[in-house]
C-alpha cells in the first residue's frame, strides 16, 4: 500500500506534484482555509506523513490519533506549533524550512523597520483618506537610522542577514541570543554581543528574531518596555506572542516608545483592538516568508523532507533539539 500524505492547506508553485511522483497517495485540504481542530484530528488518522502549517497545533491528542505518522513537516522555520519532544518521543521525526525563507523574512522586517521609522502606515492612510494637503515642513516627522542602534534579538540566521542589511544603513549593530556567534560572523557584522537589559536601553530600534518558548514568551512586557528609550522602534517577525501585546498597545499610546512595525501577533489572525486605532504602528499580515522564491523553496524543502524520512532517510531539515 503506498504511504499516505496528509496536505493541510493549498500549496504555491511548484506545489506537491512531486509527493505523487514519488507514488505517495497524497490527501489535502484544497480550501485556503486553516482546518477546523475536527477535521485535522480526521485528515492525520492513517496518515504516514503530515505537511502542516504554522497555524495546526500538532500536540500529543493529535499525535495519538495518527498512530502511522513518521514525519511531521511543518510548512515554516519556527516549530512552536509542534510538541517536538512528544514527536520524537513517538519516533515521529519533525522537520522545517530554514535558509530558503532568511533573505524574505530580512527583507520585511526592514520593511517594517523602514515603514515604522518614517510613518509611511500614518502617511499612506493620509493620501488614501484624500486629506493630504501637500508637503510640509513639519509633517510626520520620522527617525534617522544612520549612526543610530540597532538592537537584534535572536541572532540565528534571519537576525544575522537583518544585521548584514544594516551595514548598508550605516547602523550599529548590538545583539542578544542564548550563545554568542562565532567571532568571524560577529566581526563580518560589526556585530557586539550585549545583555538583554543593555540591548533594550541602547537600542534605537530593536528587531525581534528570537524562536517562541517558555524563556521568550512576553519576553517583551511592562519591565523591558521600561528599559526601552522612548524614541525607540521595535519591529517584530518572529513570533507574536514575544511582546505581551496588551502592554505595547498601552507604551505605544503613551508614547514611551517612538513606533512598532508587526508581521506576527500575540493571538493570531486576530488583533489586539487598541493596535487597530494606533497610527504610530505599521501592522502587516504575516509577510515575512512571503515572496514567490521563498515560499516556493519551502514547499520544495517540505516534500524533500517526507520524501527523504518515508524512504528512511534522515530529514534534510530536521526540527532543531
Ligand atoms: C513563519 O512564520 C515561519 O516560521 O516560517
Ligand atoms: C522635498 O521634497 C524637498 O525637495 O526637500
Amino acid at each position: 500500500m503506498a504511504p499516505v500524505v496528509f496536505v493541510t492547506r493549498p500549496l504555491p508553485d511548484p506545489g506537491i506534484n512531486v509527493l505523487i511522483e514519488s507514488g505517495f497517495e497524497v490527501r489535502a485540504n484544497n480550501e485556503d482555509r486553516p482546518l477546523l481542530r475536527e477535521e485535522l484530528m480526521a485528515g492525520v488518522q492513517g496518515a504516514d506523513a503530515l505537511l502542516c502549517m504554522l497555524s495546526d497545533r500538532i500536540d500529543t491528542e493529535l499525535l495519538e490519533a495518527a498512530p502511522a505518522l513518521r514525519v511531521v513537516s511543518n510548512y515554516a522555520v519556527g516549530f512552536d506549533n509542534i510538541d517536538v519532544a512528544a514527536a520524537r518521543q513517538r519516533g515521529i521525526e519533525v522537520t522545517t524550512t530554514p535558509g530558503v525563507l532568511t533573505d524574505a523574512t530580512a527583507d520585511l522586517a526592514w520593511a517594517l523597520l523602514l515603514a515604522a521609522a518614517r510613518n509611511l502606515g500614518a502617511g499612506e492612510r493620509l493620501v488614501r483618506a484624500g486629506e493630504w494637503t501637500g508637503w510640509s515642513p513639519t509633517q510626520l516627522l520620522g527617525e534617522p537610522l544612520r549612526n543610530q542602534t540597532l538592537g537584534i534579538v535572536g541572532m540565528g540566521a534571519i537576525g544575522q542577514a537583518v544585521a548584514r542589511r544594516a551595514q548598508g544603513f550605516g547602523m550599529h549593530v548590538v545583539y542578544c541570543n542564548r550563545n554568542r556567534v562565532e567571532s568571524e560572523i560577529e566581526d563580518s557584522l560589526d556585530a557586539e554581543f550585549v545583555a538583554l537589559d543593555d540591548l533594550l536601553r541602547r537600542s534605537d530600534f530593536i528587531s525581534l528574531h528570537a524562536p517562541l518558548n517558555d524563556q521568550s514568551r512576553h519576553m517583551f512586557n511592562s519591565r523591558a518596555f521600561g528599559l526601552m528609550k522612548p524614541t525607540a522602534v521595535l519591529v517584530n517577525t518572529g513570533r507574536g506572542a514575544v511582546i505581551d501585546e496588551a502592554e505595547l498597545v498601552n507604551v505605544l499610546r503613551d508614547r514611551r516608545i517612538a513606533a512598532a512595525g508587526l508581521d506576527v501577533y500575540e493571538f493570531e489572525p486576530k488583533i489586539t483592538e487598541g493596535l487597530l486605532t494606533l497610527d504610530n504602528v505599521v501592522l502587516a499580515p504575516h509577510l515575512g516568508s512571503a515572496s514567490t522564491l521563498a515560499r516556493g523553496d519551502m514547499v520544495r524543502l517540505c516534500c524533500e523532507n517526507i520524501v527523504e524520512v518515508l524512504a528512511g532517510r534522515p530529514a534534510v531539515t530536521p526540527a532543531p533539539g
